[in-house]
């Protein structure tokens, strides 16, 4: 239960699979707030999915979208959830934007269940291999940590916990760590 309401956004970061847009809808939806998912934003700017803009113009065409798209969702005056893409954090830019105008929430999970989560979803993820997503989503936990670390006000772990639980534990840190 959310006793405390902050004007600042709750901004959602952490791995492919993490649950970022699950876990940021149903915050959403609980705070009576609008939810924001950076990746969709790229896509209904571009028309195209997320896989077709790495195609089409790679990984920099992709990151610059992204970047406009976090600045964007971070300059809102209305408090938003925000959910962004997984390598976000990996821009200073962004990391200064996210935690100036919002708290922000890295929710962890091992590798394993990381790719457990996205396995389904695989076509959606140009980063990640058809198989053997759990060693890359491994190796990305290790080249990322600091940038994680560096955004995040606060870390939620998620793994062994239902989708209630982590919306639970992320509005509880909301209300204890504002900013
Ligand atoms: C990426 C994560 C994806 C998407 C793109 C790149 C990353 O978002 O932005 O495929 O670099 O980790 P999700 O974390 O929402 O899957």
């Amino acid at each position: 239960m959310v006793t405390r309401e902050t004007a600042r956004h709750l901004v959602l970061i952490g791995l492919m699979g993490a649950g970022k847009s699950t876990v940021g809808g149903a915050c959403a939806q609980r705070l009576g707030r609008p939810f924001v998912d950076t990746d969709r934003v790229v896509e209904a700017i571009t028309g195209q999915t997320v896989a077709e803009i790495f195609t089409n113009g790679g990984e920099a065409a992709f990151r610059s979208l992204e970047h406009q798209a976090v600045a964007d969702a971070c300059a809102s005056p209305e408090p938003l959830v925000i959910s962004c893409g997984g390598g976000a954090v990996l821009d200073p830019e962004n990391r200064r934007q996210m935690r100036a105008s919002g708290t922000v929430v890295w929710l962890r999970a091992a590798p394993q269940v990381l790719a457990d989560r996205v396995n389904p979803n695989l076509a959606d993820r140009p980063l990640l291999p058809s198989s053997g997503a759990r060693d890359e989503l491994a190796r990305l936990a290790e080249l990322r940590g600091a940038a994680y670390e560096g955004a995040a006000h606060v870390t939620v772990d998620t793994d062994d916990r239902s989708l209630e639980e982590v919306v639970d534990a992320v509005l509880e840190e909301l209300v204890r760590c504002p900013s």
